[in-house]
């Protein structure tokens, strides 16, 4: 068996984005713990057949290539802007042209970012229940960050990355955490 494989998708269409910088940061993070390879995808990635396709067939072989990526991921790592509330029409769209029984009991772990904490509690609102509806296995802690907790469109502060260490650890139960070898431990 090869080297799992984190996949983060970040609904997100602006470049540089909080919300990209956040699900890398979740993704590489928990990476390093679990030895994951990674790879982030935005919006931008998957591109403007995403707009007039009702079918997956009618994407682009870029988008397609992003949606076969998010569907083969032993682990997700999701996140979005927080618009009106929830998130991004297209974000919605995008995960709408995953058949229902593609998410089943995949891990995912769930990020938002919002421009401050009036709509903290969207990721347990709109997130969660979306990937609910594929029987996807959300991790408990969902990770939300607001313009504050970033600088430079870093993740910077102690309390959002305490969380993300938070969320990050409860993958134990799927993968097994690398251990250290004793020269690295040094
Ligand atoms: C159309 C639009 C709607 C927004 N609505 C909300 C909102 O309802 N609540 C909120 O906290 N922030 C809202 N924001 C702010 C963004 O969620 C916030 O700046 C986010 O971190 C942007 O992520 P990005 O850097 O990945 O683009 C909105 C921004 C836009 C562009």
């Amino acid at each position: 068996m090869g080297t799992p494989k984190i996949v983060g998708m970040a609904g997100s269409f602006s470049r540089p984005s909080k919300t990209t910088s956040l699900v890398r940061h979740v993704a590489e993070r928990a990476s390093s713990r679990y030895g994951f390879d990674v790879a982030v995808y935005d919006m931008i990635d998957v591109g403007p057949s995403l707009g007039s396709a009702l079918w997956r067939n009618q994407l682009d072989e870029k988008a397609q290539h992003v949606l076969q990526e998010i569907v083969a991921a032993d682990i997700l790592v999701i996140g979005a802007p927080t618009y009106k509330g929830s998130y991004p029409g297209l974000f919605k769209h995008l995960i709408d042209l995953i058949d229902p029984h593609e998410l089943k009991s995949k891990p995912i772990l769930i990020t938002a970012t919002g421009g401050g904490d009036r709509h903290a509690l969207m990721v347990e609102h709109q997130l969660r229940p979306l990937f609910g509806f594929f029987m996807a296995h959300t991790l408990p802690t969902a990770v939300y960050a607001s313009d504050r907790d970033f600088l430079d469109y870093a993740v910077a502060s102690q309390h959002l990355s305490k969380r993300i260490d938070e969320a990050v650890s409860e993958v134990d139960v799927f993968f097994a955490r690398r251990v250290p070898t004793r020269e690295a431990a040094e």
